[in-house]
């Protein structure tokens, strides 16, 4: 099965994590820039101050991404870039970069999507109060309305705000993030505020600027809680617990996303926040309120519940062990479909997934390549939890990898990799990961290729390990190794290894081995065969292989195992002779396998 015709396959990177140039032809600081700047809050110091240098290597990026078949790119805006002080004088060097970017974008056939703010905040802006000022909203709207001056003519994707959570969550609350501050909730709750004012002003300014027509939305993190089992209870608990505030912090979908959707702070929240809610005045709501477009999910992970005794939410514990990626989140693609799901139903609008990726442990093989095989698996299994989420009736009108390429990944420095564009920061040297591969053919073929990694629906074999196993009976006299077979299978050689591993509990070049084997001691069996007749009907480059292999599994070599053979066949009564005495056991057979 194909995606709907007009999904959209995309990969999203921000300004701070790719540009670098944080200097450069009058560009202003940001609040990152300077809470980088002494190292202490960064792991190994880093800063994002050459990042990727994308901003000087726009071009390349460009190419590799229409190498890679992306249908479209989302790139962030650096605020301070086109308007060093956040307010007043514009940057035109700084501007004409995104103009040009835009244009290379449209020439490679891939469509810009902007997002308007991802957390690089004028630092200047940051002197006056920052998302605290309630100024901040109408700031913001000068900026937006500047940038879809000069580029709506072409971009029609606007992503206003990207990770509210994240930027005043850690950036005001945790202190994790710039600009560093540790505040109580009453603060919290007033930033907050401003930059749900600063959405509604954008969308405004959007709306009322553009020159094609414009499709907009907002990005926040998604916060999922995804069932534990199937039965309606858990799915009732996990959906529940989605859907509530919960004290303290402002990890949550309705505190943020409701005013947006709904023009109004959800019920529960504030009971749960009581007196630091800030004062909300008419018309804010109305501001923020306006119509979106499409509703995007970042979603990375999510948490497995079960109802309670009571049919209330209960965190469900992860079995030991369960998978992570490398910088520790657990992996669940279950929470792609359950996310997509519920926010869609809740919010009763089209989807897009506007970030999901993992970070893993990648590096230059001696071949030159990135083999990053875990990746590779990641998008196979969530994506295909995407697909079942269109099977099941959820429009869901795109999916964008998170990241296009390695970056500078906030408070964990360059130690995390993200991208599907493997990047050399010492030489700044790109390479196209498998997972780039794999997700070209997955975009190609609008889907299609997901099929192979389908189970099947009688049992529990991926469809992939059982074209492999129909393969290799059907090809035993032509001579192929694991990388042909899997470039057949049109997958990466070590991802075919490791599933057919995993489902079978055989490793793939024995399994072959094997197969060849029984198949020639089936020949051996007729004398009219040479062994060099053997050996090649079997597949064998030569009689030496052949007779290697042979001995290997078998313990004989092909020779003797045919005088054995003649010996021991026409004697049933010595095979019977050699059944186990307990009747009852039948794991014992007489056999020659070892
Ligand atoms: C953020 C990215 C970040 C990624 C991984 C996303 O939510 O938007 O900036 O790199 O998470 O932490």
């Amino acid at each position: 099965m194909t995606f709907p015709k007009h999904f959209v396959w995309g990969a999203s990177t921000s300004a701070h994590q790719i540009e670098g140039a944080w200097n450069a032809e009058g560009k202003g600081l940001s609040v990152w820039d300077m809470f980088t700047r002494t190292g202490e809050h960064v792991r190994e110091g880093h800063s994002g101050r050459e990042a990727c240098d994308h901003y000087r290597r726009h071009r390349e990026d460009v190419s590799l991404f229409s190498q890679i078949g992306l249908n479209a790119y989302r790139f962030s805006i650096s605020w301070p870039r086109v308007i060093p002080a956040g307010v007043g004088a514009v940057n035109r060097k700084g501007l004409d970069f995104y103009d040009r970017l835009v244009d290379e974008l449209l020439a490679a056939g891939i469509a810009p999507w902007v997002t308007l703010f991802h957390w690089d905040y004028p630092y200047e802006l940051f002197l006056r109060g920052g998302w605290l000022n309630p100024d901040s909203p109408a700031w913001f709207e000068d900026y937006v309305t500047l940038i879809v001056h000069k580029l709506s003519d072409r971009v029609q994707n606007w992503v206003t705000l990207s990770d509210p959570q994240c930027f005043i969550g850690m950036g005001y609350g945790t202190g994790e993030h710039a600009p560093g501050l540790r505040l109580e909730l009453p603060e919290i709750l007033l930033a907050t505020h401003h930059a749900l004012l600063a959405h509604g002003r954008a969308v405004q300014a959007i709306r009322a600027r553009t020159l094609k027509p414009a499709s907009i939305c907002w990005s926040p993190s998604a916060t999922v809680f995804y069932p534990y089992t199937d039965s309606p209870a858990d799915t009732e608990a996990a959906r529940k617990a989605t859907f509530t505030v919960f004290p303290g912090a402002i990890w949550n979908n309705t505190w943020l996303s409701d005013p947006v959707v709904f023009g109004r702070y959800p019920e529960d929240g504030l009971q749960v926040y009581g007196a630091a809610v800030p004062k909300i005045r008419s018309k804010d709501m109305e501001t923020i309120h306006q119509p979106i477009d499409f509703y995007g999910c970042n979603i990375f992970q999510g948490t497995p519940v079960k109802a309670g005794p009571d049919g209330l939410p209960m965190a469900a514990p992860f079995a030991p062990g369960h998978v992570e990626t490398a910088c520790s989140w657990k992996q669940t693609p279950a929470a792609v479909y359950w996310g997509l799901r519920f926010l869609s139903k809740h919010y009763q609008l089209p989807v897009v997934i506007t970030e999901n990726g993992i970070a893993t442990a990648d590096s230059l093989s001696l071949d030159g390549k990135v083999h990053d095989t875990t990746r590779v698996d990641f998008l196979n299994t969530h994506l295909l939890q995407v697909r079942r989420a269109i099977l099941d009736g959820v429009d869901i009108r795109g999916y964008f990898y998170w990241s296009a390429m390695d970056n500078f990944e906030w408070q964990n420095g360059y130690s995390h990799r993200f991208g599907l564009i493997y990047v050399d920061y010492a030489t700044q040297r790109r390479s196209l990961k498998d997972s780039a591969i794999m997700y070209r053919g997955v975009i190609t073929s609008n889907g299609g290729e997901l099929d192979a990694f389908l189970p099947a629906n009688d049992e529990q074999t991926p469809f992939l390990v059982k074209e492999t196993i129909r393969f290799i009976h059907a090809n035993l006299a032509a001579q192929f190794n694991i990388r042909e077979l899997a470039e057949k299978l049109r997958c990466h050689p070590d991802y075919l290894g490791r599933k057919f591993k995993q489902h079978t509990g055989v490793e793939l070049g024995l399994y072959i081995r094997r197969v060849r084997v029984d198949q020639a001691r089936e020949l051996l069996k007729n004398r009219h065969k040479t062994i060099d007749d053997v050996a090649e009907a079997c597949g064998f480059s030569d009689r030496i292989h052949f007779a290697k292999v042979f001995k290997k599994l078998t313990g004989e070599t092909p020779g003797r195992y045919r005088r054995l053979f003649s010996m021991t066949a026409p004697a049933p009564a010595a095979w019977t002779n050699l059944q186990p005495k307990n009747p009852r056991s039948s794991q014992v057979r007489p056999t020659l396998d070892r």
